[in-house]
């Protein structure tokens, strides 16, 4: 771990012109400056960089962050990365910190498996083209595939021989411990001693994205009814299936330069396309993608392709984790292989050209693939069709992310045709299907009373007639918190500060039950940790903070409200007022309406209360504290409109 020290000796000395500078042409545009935004393809700039601020925009596609996650973004580093280049480039020593004892420990297995494998990698490497044996039934066989020497080398396949502790007696000279040996997944303990787990097999070692060995898949040289095709290697401090995609230490640059990523089943196939020249390839070992595969994949494109064999349950398989992929803002295509071939067999058969013809020719959309396919299934059978249209409507409302807004409609539009459905109604259907899964995420604490309380906003908007302004929760989730950032610690009269009367006003404990963004409630959380603690919170205290999401937001919460008054001050010749001047009633008025939602919620519950109630005495009370609550609410409600009408 890096030490805090260091962490913040490089942010001191960071300065954003410069890393960005290194990256991308910038020209100076008053205080800021300009250039053609790295992120997205343009011809006349719009990427802004602020020195001020110490932060990056692009006004073209909306990206923007600090000079950390510049490098996050641009080179797909870490954090922990991220600051290992700048320390570099600034010269500063890194001081790493102690690790925890099971950190500690668990480093070390992990250390030492990676030792374990890079020894085995070169033991079966040798074996394969040194030994009589390997030459004689290891090459002969990838020869008789059709895999030539180089990719072989550059895969770095090799051959466990036929012995049965070759290569367990080899480790033990070499004094690898037994317990760690075992559990690289290299040899089984059977009849006490070590034997070879995977003797007389062709071995295809799996690399990180540095080139390091996380663990192999061994396949069969002879057909075997009796013992599974491939072994891979079990779970361990290193290996974790779900996180992996062989061949992505291969693939990455040329998944960058052509924007795509292809997806095949199996290492076999993977390593035939790079033979063939088609290098953007990875293959997930035949089971649906997991979400940190995804996450992989995303690190470097936007565009999955997955090529699988026509009637295979690999396409069954991912079909699984596409609602995912989707939900992850991926365009996924699909390119089914004739006639029971697979990648590997088929690129063989006709060609390293004629491939990539038949799959830049053959790329479907996936989602209208899966229409195709279920359509196609249920016939005539009215039904059948009726679940298709609830099933695609639920798939299409995965894609949520309100930059996918267009890519939405145009499938509502395209899916409605095949579907021979009104475009209006499935639009409809969709709609119901994202509001379900926002209740679903929202409902963790107004289960019952969730419509009901959802009208609140809809109230507001009609007493105050500003419908725009309350469009949205997060509008105002994100001002109060805007708010803390920016005034908390202006005084709001001679004795408190801003922060100290938003916290007395509404309760913090409550303020935070009824945010529900969970990274503005991080924020809350820890601009109130800093508070109490005597540090003077700002927004400033983010810029680096480790949580690269939650800075990202607080850059994105200040920057687009200042940036606005700023100008409007100057255009105004400084005439009309600025947030500055008025906080106050930037602040009164999102209080105010957390006070509402509140209140609305104090009322329902009330309501709840009346029905249930028995006594007349009960009932009464329930009454009165109706009225209250009701004229609590007109009251702000009218000072909240005033407040407003002022702004
Ligand atoms: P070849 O038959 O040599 O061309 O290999 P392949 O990669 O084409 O194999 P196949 O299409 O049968 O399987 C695709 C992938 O699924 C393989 O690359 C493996 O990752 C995985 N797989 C296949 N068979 C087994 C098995 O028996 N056990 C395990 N654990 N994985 C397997
Ligand atoms: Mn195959």
């Amino acid at each position: 771990m890096i030490s805090k020290a260091t962490i913040q000796e490089i942010q001191n000395k960071i300065d954003i012109e410069d890393i960005v500078g290194a990256f991308v042409k910038l020209k100076r545009r008053g205080s800021n400056y300009l250039g053609l935004c790295p992120f997205h393809n343009e011809k006349s700039p719009s990427f802004t960089v602020s020195k001020a601020k110490q932060i990056y925009k692009c006004f073209g596609c909306g990206k923007s962050g600090n000079s950390i996650s510049f490098l996050m973004e641009l080179e797909k580093y870490s954090y922990v990365e991220a600051l290992r280049w700048l320390a570099n480039k600034y010269n500063i020593e890194i001081e790493e910190t102690e690790a925890t004892p099971e950190s500690k420990i668990y480093q070390q297995a992990a250390d030492s498996l990676f030792v374990i494998n890079n020894f085995g990698q070169k033991f079966f490497s040798e074996a394969l083209f040194e030994t009589d044996e390997g030459q004689d039934v290891g090459l002969s066989y990838l020869k008789q595939r059709g895999f030539r020497e180089d990719i072989i080398k550059k895969f770095q396949l090799g051959y466990n021989p036929v012995g049965g502790d070759v290569f367990a007696k080899a480790a033990l000279a070499a004094q690898y411990n037994q317990d760690l040996l075992q559990k690289s997944g290299l040899v089984v303990l059977r009849d006490n001693g070590l034997k070879d787990n995977y003797r007389e097999r062709i071995i295809f070692p799996i690399h990180n994205q540095s080139g390091k060995v996380l663990g192999f898949g061994a396949r069969l040289i002879k057909s075997n009814d009796k013992a599974p095709k491939y072994i891979n290697t079990p779970e361990n401090e290193i290996y974790v299936k779900s996180k992996i995609l062989y061949g992505s230490y291969f693939a990455r640059v040329a998944i960058d330069k052509a924007d795509e990523c292809l997806l095949v089943e199996g290492y076999t196939d993977v390593v035939s396309l790079h033979q063939a020249g088609v290098e953007n390839v990875v293959a997930s070992g035949g089971t649906s993608l997991t979400p940190d595969q995804l996450r992989l994949v995303k690190k470097y494109t936007n565009n999955l392709t997955i090529i699988y064999d026509g009637d295979g349950a690999g396409v069954k398989a991912a079909v699984r984790g596409m609602d995912l992929a989707l939900e992850e803002g991926l365009n996924v295509r699909l390119v089914l292989i004739p006639d029971k071939e697979d990648p590997d067999s088929y690129v063989n058969k006709i060609g390293a050209t004629a491939f990539k013809e038949f799959v830049a020719n053959n790329k479907k959309d996936f989602v209208i693939f899966q229409l195709g396919l279920s359509l196609a299934e249920a016939g005539n059978d009215s039904t059948k069709k009726a679940t298709i249209v609830q099933k695609i409507a639920e798939t299409i409302s995965k894609i949520t992310k309100t930059e996918h807004f267009t890519k939405r409609q145009d499938y509502v539009k395209q899916v409605a045709e095949m579907l021979k459905i009104e475009e209006a109604g499935l639009n409809d259907l969709v709609n119901k299907f994202i509001r379900e899964k926002v209740q679903k995420e929202e409902g963790r604490q107004i289960a019952a009373s969730n419509e009901e309380f959802a009208n609140v906003e809809q109230e507001i908007t009609e007493n105050t007639g500003l419908e725009n302004l309350f469009k949205k929760d997060e509008y105002q989730e994100r001002a109060i918190i805007r708010s803390l950032l920016e005034f908390g610690l202006k005084q709001w009269n001679e004795d408190i500060t801003v922060a100290d009367y938003i916290f007395k006003e509404i309760d913090d404990n409550e303020l935070e039950l009824m945010i529900e963004n969970e990274n503005l409630v991080s924020i809350l959380h820890l601009y109130k940790g800093w508070y109490l603690e005597g540090k003077k919170p700002t927004d400033e205290n983010f810029l680096y903070y480790e949580d690269v999401t939650l800075s990202n937001l607080v850059i994105n919460l200040m920057d687009s409200q200042t940036e606005i008054s700023a100008n409007w001050a100057k255009i105004f010749e400084g005439k009309i007022a600025t947030r500055e001047d008025l906080f106050r009633e930037e602040v009164l008025s999102t209080l105010a309406y957390f006070k509402l939602r509140k209140l609305k919620k104090l009322i329902i519950e009330n309501q709840k209360e009346l029905e249930n109630a028995l006594s007349s005495e009960d009932q009464l009370l329930c009454l009165q504290t109706h009225v209250a609550l009701k004229h609590a609410e007109q009251v702000i409600t009218k000072e909240l409109g005033t407040v407003i009408f002022r702004l």
